[in-house]
C-alpha cells in the first residue's frame, strides 16, 4: 500500500546547531516550521558554558523565532576541562537548560575549549549525575594515530563503557551514532543511554563524499561510514527501539567556508530533514515508525512531554533549492548562501501547511 499523506505528533530535533547573529536569523525559520523543540548545540564561539551565556543565547533565538511559530529551544552547556560543579548544580535548577554536551578538544568544528582529558571533568560528570543532567556526547577520540574512520569505534571501546561504570546513573546520549558498533553498544547499553540519528547518516555512505570528485557538502563529522554502517543504522532508527532517536546535527556553514582548501566539518539538513527521514523510512517499509523515531522517544528520553499538535507530509515531489541565503557574513563577497543537503534533486515527500 502506498500512502499519500501521513501525520505525525509534531517532531523534536535532539540534536540542532543553529549558530548566531544573521545565520541564526536565517536558519531558524527552517526548524521552526515543522519541529516543536530542538536541543541546541552550544559549539559558538566562543562557547556557551555558563547559564547566563545560556540564557541570553536562548534570549537571541526567541527573538529570531517567526511569530507564528510555537518553537522552544532546549538549551545545553558546553563542557569544560574548568566547569565547576557549582555551574552543572545552577544549570540543573534552570528550567530552559536541559543537557551538557561533550567534545574532545579539537574534534570537530568549533572544539578547541572542549575536554583535553575525560579524568579533567569527573567532579562535573558527578555533579551531573547528582542532578540529573544529561551528557551528550560527541563521541570520537582525536588521537592523530586513529583513522578517521574509526574514531567513533574506539571512543566506545576506550571510554563509554569506562563512563558508564564510573558513572552509572548518568543519563548520557552518544550524539549522530555512525556505526555498527555504536549501535550494537547503545542497544546493550542501560535503558538510560540513548542515541541520536541524523538524515544524512541514514541517508549515504562514504562513497558519496568522492561520487565523480571530491563534494564537500557532505563532509562532516564524525564522519560517514561504510553502506554495512549505513544499513545498521536504518536498522536501529527503524526498529521501534525507544534508545534511537531523531537529531539532525543540521549544522549551517558558508558555502565558502566548505568549498576550501580546508573546508570544515557540517551538514546543512533543516530544510528537508523531516521530509528525509521519511524518504529513508519509506525506503524501507518503515512509515508507520517514523513517528515513535521522530516525535515519542525524545522526549520519553529526556523526561519531557511529547507535543500535543501535529504535521502532515504529503506525498509531492519536490526539488531542493540549490542554494540557501545565510544574509551578511564576514565572506569575501559579502552576503553568503549555504548548500542544502541534497540540493537541486527532487524529494517525494513535503512538509504540507498547516
Ligand atoms: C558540527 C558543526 O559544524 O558545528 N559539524 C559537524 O560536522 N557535525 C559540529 C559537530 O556536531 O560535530
Ligand atoms: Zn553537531
Amino acid at each position: 500500500m502506498s500512502l499519500d499523506q501521513i501525520s505525525l505528533t509534531r517532531p523534536d530535533d535532539w540534536h540542532l546547531h543553529l549558530r548566531d547573529g544573521p545565520i541564526l536569523e536565517r536558519v531558524l525559520p527552517a526548524t521552526a516550521r515543522c519541529f516543536g523543540r530542538a536541543i541546541i548545540m552550544p559549539n559558538l564561539k566562543p562557547p556557551v558554558t555558563t547559564v547566563q551565556q545560556a540564557g541570553d543565547y536562548r534570549d537571541r533565538i526567541v527573538r529570531a523565532t517567526p511569530g507564528d511559530s510555537c518553537f522552544e529551544p532546549l538549551m545545553t552547556l558546553y563542557l569544560t576541562d574548568n566547569t565547576p560543579p557549582d555551574e552543572i548544580y545552577r544549570a540543573a535548577e534552570c528550567e530552559f537548560i536541559h543537557a551538557v554536551k561533550y567534545y574532545p578538544a579539537g574534534a570537530t568544528t568549533h572544539s578547541d575549549s572542549g575536554v583535553t582529558n575525560l579524568g579533567n571533568v569527573a567532579a562535573a560528570l558527578a555533579a551531573m549525575q547528582d542532578a540529573g543532567l544529561p551528557l551528550l556526547l560527541h563521541g570520537e577520540v582525536t588521537d592523530l594515530d586513529i583513522d578517521i574512520f574509526d574514531r567513533e569505534a574506539v571512543f566506545i571501546k576506550r571510554h563509554l563503557a569506562r563512563l558508564i561504570d564510573d558513572f552509572p546513573d548518568l543519563r548520557m546520549v552518544l550524539e549522530h551514532v555512525t556505526t555498527a558498533e555504536a549501535v550494537e553498544f547503545v542497544l546493550a547499553a542501560p535503558a538510560h543511554i540513548g542515541a541520536t540519528i541524523t538524515a544524512h547518516h541514514l541517508l549515504l555512505n562514504r562513497n558519496a563524499m568522492f561520487e565523480g570528485g571530491l563534494r564537500p557538502h557532505y563532509y562532516c563529522l564524525p564522519i560517514i561510514k561504510r553502506e554495512k554502517h549505513r544499513q545498521a543504522l536504518i536498522d536501529a532508527a527503524t526498529s521501534g527501539s525507544p534508545k534511537f532517536f531523531l537529531g539532525t546535527d543540521s549544522a549551517p556553514h558558508p558555502k565558502h567556508a566548505k568549498e576550501s582548501d580546508c573546508g570544515c566539518a557540517g551538514v546543512f539538513s533543516a530544510p528537508v530533514a523531516i521530509e528525509l527521514y521519511a524518504e529513508v523510512f519509506e525506503s524501507v517499509g518503515a512509515l508507520d515508525r517514523l513517528e515513535a523515531f521522530a516525535s515519542f522517544h525524545g522526549p520519553d528520553f529526556y523526561g519531557l512531554p511529547r507535543n500535543r499538535d501535529s504535521i502532515t507530509l504529503k506525498r509531492q515531489a519536490w526539488c531542493v533549492p540549490e542554494s540557501f541565503e545565510l544574509g551578511r557574513t564576514n565572506s569575501p563577497d559579502g552576503a553568503a548562501v549555504a548548500i542544502v543537503l541534497r540540493a537541486g534533486t527532487a524529494i517525494s515527500w513535503q512538509l504540507a501547511d498547516d
